[in-house]
């Protein structure tokens, strides 16, 4: 995490053919953490900015940022206001912080406070999981845009939800029918990303696609049993 690495770092991803450079000061985990990276920068301002600056001075890439809401003493909006003169093409952040993790309300208020200081594309992010908290995300903070994360886990459908809640003020559901054909075309693409039929590791999400169905209870018990794709389609086939 010194600022010669990201030089480096961003070359490559250049040379790699990508679009843009995120740099993520956001990441609670321990073992980034315990190196100095992700989120502990936040106690560094100054590393911060000479991160940043070394990278954009290296990269004609888009380089944007992510951050949480604070961590213990300095918040989101101290980190922005030490960077506004760098040129970063976007921001984005969790409106928890390092010590919340992953679960937890954002405080949005951080946010708004941001959003006076910084004209650039701002982004919140954190805890949005239904369409009436993304609107109203988008709209009482006056944000860019959102992210999100464990709010799709299960239902990818999620983000035409959004768009449709943004547009009508309301959102259908997909039928069971959908659900099913939409957690199969999922199954597939995990097996050929991981070219083998081996499910295991899709138990976790299939778990989540039957939240809300009459007998989750006992779809549940067959489903964290499958190993591959087939057992899979035996299993959703009965219901
Ligand atoms: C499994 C997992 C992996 C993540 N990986 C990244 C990552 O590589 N880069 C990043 O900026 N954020 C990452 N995040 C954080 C999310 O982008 C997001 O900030 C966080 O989950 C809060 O949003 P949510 O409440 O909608 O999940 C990850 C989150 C999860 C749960």
């Amino acid at each position: 995490s010194r600022p010669e690495e990201f030089v480096q770092a961003s070359k490559l991803v250049a040379q790699a053919g990508f679009d843009g450079i995120d740099i993520n000061f956001g990441c609670p985990a321990k073992k980034v953490n315990r190196n100095d990276a992700g989120c502990t920068l936040m106690n560094n301002l100054d590393r911060v900015y000479d991160i940043i600056q070394a990278t954009c001075e290296a990269t004609k890439l888009p380089v944007s940022i992510k951050l949480r809401n604070g961590k213990g003493q300095v918040t989101a909006e101290q980190l922005v206001k030490k960077v506004l003169d760098l040129p970063i093409q976007a921001i984005m952040v969790h409106g928890r912080t390092f010590e919340q993790a992953f679960s937890g309300e954002s405080d949005w208020q951080q946010i708004k406070k941001i959003r006076t200081i910084y004209p650039g594309i701002l982004l919140a992010n954190g805890g949005l999981d239904t369409p009436a908290k993304a609107q109203s995300v988008i709209t009482e903070l006056a944000v860019d845009g959102i992210g999100i994360g464990q709010g799709c886990w299960g239902k990818p459908w999620f983000f035409s939800q959004i768009k449709e809640q943004l547009r009508f003020n309301r959102y259908t559901q997909p039928t069971w029918a959908q659900i099913k054909r939409i957690l199969l075309t999922h199954a597939e693409l995990m097996a050929a990303d991981k070219n083998n039929d081996n499910l295991v590791e899709f138990r976790k999400h299939v778990l989540r696609y039957v939240n809300g169905h009459e007998k989750a209870t006992a779809l549940r018990k067959q489903l964290v049993t499958i190993n591959s794709y087939q057992d899979l389609v035996n299993i959703i086939q009965q219901f």
